[in-house]
Formats: structure tokens, sequence, C-alpha cells
């Protein structure tokens, strides 16, 4: 735990409740008649993936991958993925969940190797948008909000682990 910190309110529950809302009804609107395959990435996404899967209306499985960019609140620019127990996602319609795309590394990685693997379909969900940071060329296909370049904490999002419980999304300042 930092010892010294202020969190700056951002996003409110109420906020959040109402954009997955929104995107739990654009996605099942699109994937109408289909079956989804959604992917959580461990572990930021967690809290996002199981509040969205319970707002879609087709029915839907969920996998879980791990990938890590993140050392305390500046990106190391390489990408641990695990492949341990990977799901096997071809011939499925697939959406990849991640908390917040930052440099979009992560995601570029992430979509590269799902790819390779002969999914039906392949879409990006992420909950956070940093679009002012983008070193890679990826985008996600549904977005939760977009933010300044500000260190955000809380539904899911960590700082060294620390902040992930908190309901609202904040802005951590050290
Ligand atoms: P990217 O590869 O730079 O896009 O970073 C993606 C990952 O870094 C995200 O999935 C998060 O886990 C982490 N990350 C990026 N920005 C933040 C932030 O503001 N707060 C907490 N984690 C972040
Ligand atoms: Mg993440």
């Amino acid at each position: 735990m930092p010892t010294r910190y202020t969190l700056v309110p951002m996003i409110t529950e109420e906020q959040i409740r109402q954009r997955v809302d929104s995107l739990g009804r654009q996605i099942s609107e699109d994937y109408s008649g289909k079956e989804l395959l959604l992917i959580c990435t461990l572990k930021g996404a967690v809290t996002f993936a199981a509040d969205l899967a319970r707002r879609i209306t087709v029915p839907c499985e969920m996998g879980y991958i791990k990938a890590k960019s993140y050392d305390g609140s500046s990106t190391t620019g390489s990408v641990d993925i695990s492949f341990e127990d990977f799901p096997d996602i071809r011939g499925r319609n697939v959406i990849i969940v991640e908390d917040i795309i930052d440099t979009g590394i992560t995601l570029e990685r992430l979509s590269r190797h799902f790819k390779a693997m002969s999914p039906e379909s392949l879409k990006i969900c992420a909950f956070l948008d940093k679009p002012s940071r983008r070193k890679a060329d990826i985008s996600a296909d549904y977005v939760g909000c977009e933010i300044d370049d500000f260190f955000a904490v809380g539904y899911g999002l960590d700082y060294n682990e620390q902040f992930r419980s908190l309901p609202y999304i904040a802005e951590l300042v050290l």
C-alpha cells in the first residue's frame, strides 16, 4: 500500500452501471441468434466481465486468460501471456474483455495470438480507453468510457494489487 496517496473519484457506481447496461444491450443485439465466448483477461477485467456477462442475453460462455504488462503505475512494454489452460476458441464468436486499453500493446499481442487460432469472429470490449496513450495500432469495438491520461484504480483496476475492490473508478494521485 502506498503510504501517501489521494483517490479522486472519476466514474461513479451509477455511471458504471449505466455504461455496462448499455454495452450489454448493444452486444446482445449484435450477437442476436449467435453464441458468444467472453474471454476475460485476469485479473483487472474480472469485475467488469462478471457485470457485463449478466447483461448479455444471448448464450454466453466465459473463459479466462492471464496477461500482465504493468508494474506499479508504469507499463513495462512487454506482455506476459500465460498459455496454461488457454481456451479453445476455434470457430467461436469471441469477445476479449479488458479493463482498460492504455498503450494497446497487451491487446495487440493478445489479438494476434487469438486470430491465429481461427475464431469465427473476434472483437474487443474494454471498460476504459485512454486513446491519448496509444502506441499499438489497435482499437476496441466496444468501449465503456474514454478517459484522459490518469492512473485509474477501482472496479477491478489495481495499483500493485491494491484498490481493485473499490466499487467506483478513481484517479490515484501518489
Ligand atoms: P496496455 O498494454 O498499455 O494497453 O495496458 C493494458 C493493461 O495495463 C491493462 O489491461 C491494465 O491491466 C494495465 N493498466 C493500464 N492503464 C492502467 C491504469 O490507469 N490503471 C490500472 N491499470 C492500468
Ligand atoms: Mg488488464
